[in-house]
């Protein structure tokens, strides 16, 4: 099989990069190991950045998001038993759209079984070849057959844990890391959100998080240890712990039902550089990881993406390639904030297991300065809604 760019991975990177080539007239095939229904299942982020949104109305999948997402001017910090108000619309002017990953991805699945482009499920053993020169291939098995695609680049869009950025010699790629000393433990349950906005709660149990993904359904995060294990936890163990660690209002509005799905994630921040080598470029996860704190993950993915697409249209449209070149630098520079940006929001809001007295009385001052400060709070709000492409 031949095609002008192999996409490793259906997640909402791979996703995304393949329904804009496709619609800028750039054939292109998305491997992915897993079934569709599996990809679908996965719960994970929520908060869109209005980057991402424009870059979803741009491949023609935005549709639904804008009909059925709940827009947000603003997050909501608790700290010392009171709530404090972020206004992202006064403060600059912009907001956030509330949607879920998952309905992202199935908009994008739709988009594409829509314009016959094609993408090979349940694809196994996928590997790299020859991505130093400009005659690249990827091999995978499926059904017991191995298949070669010929392409003229690779994206590889596989997540942390995918084959692409193995792909890259060990001598060529760097990597920055930071392991947090906790998890979060989430639920999503069908009941109304305890708020109108998000909550992000700092307590000296810990972090918590009262999200949503619609007026009846709320998505509710604690931060928990990393040696927990979800099925030690109960609905009833996982309310009783998030109320200790809400205000009086959130715990009176909060009503408990039956988890429709539960799990743990660990925290990590990384980053691997360069992300383009030879043929083969990252995108999304498979280059950086962020803490789920800014709400940063799936919105890189799509300024990855974004700088992707713009430099695989001029290289194949105005016959260029200074995108491509440029590409790793581009997309670089806005992960590093990102990423900044990540571990803040995670530093000032968790409890640290290590911290000293002193660090919890930093903390608090942070936070009290953070709501007290317009400078402050604009820093936040320019961040949260998303640095610009
Ligand atoms: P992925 O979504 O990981 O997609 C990669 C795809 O590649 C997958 O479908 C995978 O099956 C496939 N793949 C992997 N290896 C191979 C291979 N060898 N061959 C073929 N295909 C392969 N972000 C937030 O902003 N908020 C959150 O609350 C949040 N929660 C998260 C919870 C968890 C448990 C995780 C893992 C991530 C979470 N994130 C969250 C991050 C966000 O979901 C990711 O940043 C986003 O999914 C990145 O998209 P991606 O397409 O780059 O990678
Ligand atoms: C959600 C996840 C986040 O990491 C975040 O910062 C905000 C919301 C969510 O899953 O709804």
């Amino acid at each position: 099989m031949r095609t002008q760019v192999a996409i490793i991975g259906a997640g909402p990177s791979g996703l995304l990069l393949g329904q804009l080539l496709a619609k800028h007239g750039i054939d292109n095939v998305i491997l992915e190991r897993q079934t569709g229904e599996y990809v679908l299942g996965r719960i994970r982020a929520g908060v869109i950045e209005k980057g991402a949104a424009d870059l979803l109305d741009e491949a023609g999948c935005g549709a639904r998001m804008h009909r059925e997402g709940l827009i947000h001017d603003g997050i909501e910090i608790s700290f010392g038993g009171a709530r404090h108000r972020i206004n992202f619309k006064n403060l600059i002017g912009k907001s956030v759209i509330v949607y879920g990953q998952t309905e992202i991805t199935r908009d994008l699945m739709d988009g594409r079984a829509a314009i016959g482009a094609q993408t090979i499920y349940e694809a196994e053993d996928v590997s790299l070849h020859d991505i130093g020169t400009d005659r690249p291939k990827v091999r995978y098995s499926k059904d017991g057959q191995t298949h070669e695609i010929e392409c003229d680049f690779i994206a590889g869009c596989d997540g942390f844990h995918g084959v692409s950025r193995k792909s890259i010699p060990a001598e060529v790629l760097k990597t920055f890391e930071r392991v947090y000393p906790f998890g979060w433990l989430g639920i999503l349950v069908d009941k109304p959100p305890v708020s109108d906005e998000l909550i992000y709660a700092n307590h000296e149990r810990g972090f918590a998080l009262c999200s949503m993904r619609s007026p009846t359904r709320s998505r509710l995060y604690i931060q928990c240890r990393l040696d927990d294990k979800v099925e030690d936890w109960s609905d009833e163990a996982f309310y009783e712990e998030l109320k200790r660690r809400l205000d009086d209002e959130a715990i009176k509005r909060l009503q408990p039902g039956p988890s429709i799905e539960k799990s743990i994630a660990p925290l990590r921040s990384f980053v691997a550089e360069p992300m383009r080598h030879g043929r083969l470029f990252l995108a999304g996860d498979a280059a950086h990881i962020v803490p789920p704190t800014g709400a940063k993950g799936l919105n890189l993915a799509a300024s990855d993406v974004y700088y992707l697409w713009q430099a695989l249209v001029e290289y194949y449209k105005r016959q260029s390639p200074a995108g491509i070149n440029a590409y790793s630098a581009r997309a670089l520079s806005r992960v590093w904030k990102a990423e900044r940006f990540s571990w803040w929001m995670t530093s000032q809001l968790h409890r640290f297991p290590e911290s000293s007295g002193f660090d919890q009385k930093i903390q608090r001052s942070e936070l009290e300065y953070l709501v007290s400060s317009q400078a402050a709070m604009t820093a936040l709000a320019e961040n949260y809604v998303g640095l610009p492409y």
